[in-house]
């Protein structure tokens, strides 16, 4: 398989009601691609909590690019809101700066962040406060597995 590249725009629209739609846009993306469930089930899961958080702490979204390679599938996810000021702790499991509201519907454990470095082989967010957040991932293809 060549190299393959799908680019995503998650608008933010203060709710909840498109959460998701993109992730599993980018999900049937990669099935359609001939990428082995277990790599799509990840990417999948780092995509969605990145989508959710783009709909939950920026104004207007951001992107989301999906980059599909032979051994590996990169996602790289950008966004120009708010930023995080202390990205140390954003990172540990349980931190959360969620609205009453959001944790009302199940949500603002503080796992988004964690689960998405724990599907990944390789993470790194980078953040500046009053510009944006850089997701950077990867996910390593294994294909003695392939379903
Ligand atoms: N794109 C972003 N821009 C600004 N702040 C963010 C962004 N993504 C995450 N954060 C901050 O990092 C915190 C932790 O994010 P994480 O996704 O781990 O948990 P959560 O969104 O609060 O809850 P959960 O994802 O479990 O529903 C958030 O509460 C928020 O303060
Ligand atoms: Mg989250």
């Amino acid at each position: 398989m060549e190299r393959r590249v799908f680019a995503y725009s998650v608008v933010s629209t203060g709710s909840f009601d498109d959460v998701g739609v993109v992730s599993t846009e980018i999900k049937r993306d990669l099935e359609e691609a001939g990428v082995e469930r277990e790599t799509v089930r990840r990417v999948a899961v780092i995509c969605f909590e990145a989508e959710m958080n783009l709909a939950l702490y920026t104004e207007r979204g951001g992107n989301i690019e999906v980059v599909v390679e032979p051994e590996k599938v990169v996602i790289y996810v950008e966004d120009d809101g708010p930023g995080i000021e202390d990205v140390e702790k954003a990172m540990q499991p349980g931190y959360s700066t969620a609205p009453l509201w959001v944790h009302e519907l199940g949500f603002g454990a503080g796992m988004g962040l964690p689960n998405m470095k724990e599907n990944s082989d390789f993470f790194e967010l980078t953040s500046e406060v009053g510009k944006g957040t850089k997701i950077h991932s990867v996910v390593f293809r294994r294909r003695e597995n392939a379903a």
